[in-house]
């Protein structure tokens, strides 16, 4: 792919510009809830960042006020789960990911869309970001590495807060536990300041940026092993009456 040609695929986008590989989120009427076939995207569309030269850095954005209201409920109901499914595929290759990932987020960031944050360096947040893990209220456990790297990054009492409460959290507390890098006003500052970031960034080597991730990330490993043994529970979890009737719930409003 060129410098500015688009890469679309289920609903997920993304364009090389300045050694900068901007992926987007793009499903604006479901709050970017996001599909198997979305997950299957993004795994494509971060081995291709991952293993092209051209690509220095990563950002990661949805296309509108949104970031994501986490797992698609009605495919939490229909796709079968284990760790070749695509959304474990997804967090794998996020966890093992090499070279710097700046994201922005605004509006919704529920679940996955809360988890993967945990994945990325650099993440910018609009002042109307309203975060959750609200796995408990779904019957559901942590994923994505959340139950390790939540307590890690903002603090083990946070993490039980958050994780055992499921409550919604806004972008001032996420700044203030640091779970997010900076907040501004809007959606499209927050989009303006991440991408001059991630373009600031863009200009050191390869090398030096790649080393200094290893150097703040010496865990990637350990989050591997978190990953796949919190989606062995994950899975049994999806499997129980008290998931299947939260997801029955909410698609039956
Ligand atoms: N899966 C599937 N569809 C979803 C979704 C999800 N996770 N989150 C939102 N949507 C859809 C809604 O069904 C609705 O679609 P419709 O207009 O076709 O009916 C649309 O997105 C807007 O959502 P709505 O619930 O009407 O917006 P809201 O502002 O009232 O509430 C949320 C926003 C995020 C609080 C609410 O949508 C929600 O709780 N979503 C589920 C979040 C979740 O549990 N994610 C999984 C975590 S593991």
């Amino acid at each position: 792919m060129g410098n500015n040609e688009v890469m679309n695929n289920n609903e997920v986008f993304a364009q090389l510009n300045n050694r900068v590989y901007e992926i987007q989120i793009s499903r604006g009427d479901k709050m970017n809830a996001l599909t198997d076939a979305m997950y299957g995207s993004l795994v494509e569309q971060l081995k291709y960042a991952e293993n092209n030269n051209d690509v220095r850095v990563v950002f990661l954005r949805s296309d509108n006020k949104h970031f994501s209201a986490g797992n698609d409920l009605a495919d939490f109901l229909e796709t079968e789960f284990n760790p070749e499914s695509n959304v474990v595929q997804f967090l794998l290759t996020l966890a093992r990911f090499t070279k710097p990932i700046v994201c922005a987020v605004g509006g919704a960031a529920v679940g996955i869309g809360t988890t993967m944050l945990l994945h990325c360096d650099l993440v910018y947040a609009a002042e109307n970001s309203k975060f959750s893990v609200p796995f408990i209220k779904l019957g559901l456990t942590p994923e994505g590495g959340s139950s390790v790297l939540l307590g890690k990054q903002c603090g083990v009492a946070k993490a039980n807060d958050w994780l055992f409460t499921g409550r919604t959290f806004l972008a001032q507390e996420a700044l203030d536990s640091g779970l997010v890098n900076n907040v501004f006003p809007d959606i499209e500052a927050t989009w303006e300041e991440a991408r001059n970031i991630a373009e600031s960034l863009a200009k050191c080597s390869s090398s030096v940026l790649n080393e200094t991730k290893a150097l703040l990330k010496p865990d990637q490993d350990e989050t591997v092993k978190t990953i796949l043994k919190e989606a062995k529970i994950f899975a049994q979890c999806l499997k129980s009456e008290e998931a299947q009737a939260a997801f029955n719930a909410f698609l039956k409003r």
